[in-house]
């Protein structure tokens, strides 16, 4: 970690760097998972289910952004590395063999709803560490999550 005159000790900020690196592996991860389904879904939805899920890699993209600036700003190097993604994140793996939209839906929603709860449980770990800023960066990061989950799953009925 960096010096810094920030006042929280190098402590809590180790803390929350470790949280913020596991979710950046993550998100790194989902950010490539909505290209994945975007390139690759197929079928009478076609482009409407292309189209989202490029909105949502949008999204996904500035939680990356987000996550990796946090942890430079508390003094950390964030590891945006696609080595330390592979090794280190904890989603599921897209299958390529999903073939079709509602398949391409679940396997988004599923992902979705596995980062999500792991975002969940960030948000009380940073507040118990006692740095309720980065515990604010995962409630905006979950809450987000939860709206593009639904936006998913309003198309599975
Ligand atoms: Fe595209």
């Amino acid at each position: 970690m960096y010096q810094s005159h920030i006042d929280l000790s190098a402590h809590v900020r180790k803390g929350v760097i470790a949280l913020l690196q596991a979710r950046l592996s993550d998100a790194i991860d989902l950010e490539a998972q909505m290209k994945q389904a975007h390139w690759n879904v197929k079928g009478r939805d076609f482009f409407q289910l292309h189209e989202l899920f490029d909105k949502i890699h949008g999204e996904v993209e500035e939680f990356v952004d987000t996550i990796a600036e946090r942890i430079t700003t508390l003094g950390g190097i964030a590891d945006g590395r696609v080595q330390t993604t592979a090794k280190n994140s904890k989603l599921y793996e897209y299958s390529l063999e999903t073939n079709g939209g509602e398949a391409h839906l679940k396997a988004v929603a599923a992902v979705l709803a596995q980062f999500g709860k792991a975002v969940r449980a960030d948000i009380n770990a940073a507040t118990e560490i006692g740095d309720a800023d980065t515990a604010d960066v995962f409630t905006e990061i979950s809450r987000a999550t939860d709206k593009q989950l639904w936006f998913v799953e309003a198309h599975l009925g």
